[in-house]
């Protein structure tokens, strides 16, 4: 499967999400890799995860980059090297990338009804205005949305449940805000989220895309 759908929030930001239909092997003959990731392709244990990280790379062809533009920093976050910034996502059947000039994080998640099992793991704040209408995707969004935050600025020992609010919103509104306040550190964000064959696609943005 192609490219599963493009969207452009403002002029200088983009989301890629592929569809993962293709067999590793397909992936691997479209796919040129450095030694380390072909190394970290290697030692995958599950071949669901290796074709989400190919089809990663098949994103970063879709936007004009290739494996060899990207790299990780020693938390694990991925950086370009044209300096503009990346966040990126696998899931099952889909993955993503989210590409600004503005830092940005990006998650997609299945919608599971076992979610509703470890909300209060990450639920603090949130249980105010979340009820039983829409409740699984309601929480697949407030996940997404702390995950995406998370991944644009991950101090260690920061909390979901404790320093990370989503504001109030219904599922229909497909935009939000959040707020980080974590030692020094108090900051809000941009949420968007589009919802797609039993998933949830959260980004998130500090300036508002
Ligand atoms: C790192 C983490 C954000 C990955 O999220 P995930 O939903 O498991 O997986 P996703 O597929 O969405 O994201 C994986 C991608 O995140 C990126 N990533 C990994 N570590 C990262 C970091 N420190 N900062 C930013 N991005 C990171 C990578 O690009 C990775 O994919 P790749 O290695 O194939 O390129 C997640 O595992 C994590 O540690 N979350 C925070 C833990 C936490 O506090 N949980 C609270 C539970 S109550």
């Amino acid at each position: 499967m192609p490219l599963y759908k493009r969207i452009t929030p403002n002029q200088h930001s983009f989301v890629y999400i592929w569809k993962i239909d293709e067999s590793l092997d397909e992936l691997l003959n479209k796919i040129q890799l450095k030694p380390e990731s072909q190394e970290r392709v290697d030692g995958m244990k599950s071949i669901q995860h290796q074709r989400g990280f190919l089809s990663v790379r098949m994103l970063l062809a879709a936007a004009g980059y290739s494996d060899f533009d990207l790299f990780y920093d020693e938390e694990g976050k991925p950086h370009l090297k044209d300096g503009k910034h990346i966040s990126i996502t696998h899931s099952f059947s889909y993955s993503g990338i989210i590409v600004s000039d503005e830092n940005v994080g990006i998650d997609i998640e299945m919608q599971r009804e076992k979610i509703e099992i470890i909300a209060h793991k990450f639920l603090k704040y949130e249980f105010e205005y979340t009820s039983e209408a829409d409740y699984v995707r309601m929480l697949t969004v407030i996940w997404g949305a702390k995950e995406a935050i998370y991944k644009m600025f991950p101090p260690r020992g920061l909390s979901f449940k404790d320093h990370i609010k989503v504001i109030p919103f219904k599922i229909g509104d497909q935009a939000g805000r959040a707020w980080a306040h974590f030692e020094e550190v108090a900051q809000k964000y941009q949420l968007e989220w589009l919802e797609f064959d039993g998933y949830t696609c959260v980004y998130s943005s500090e300036e508002g895309l």
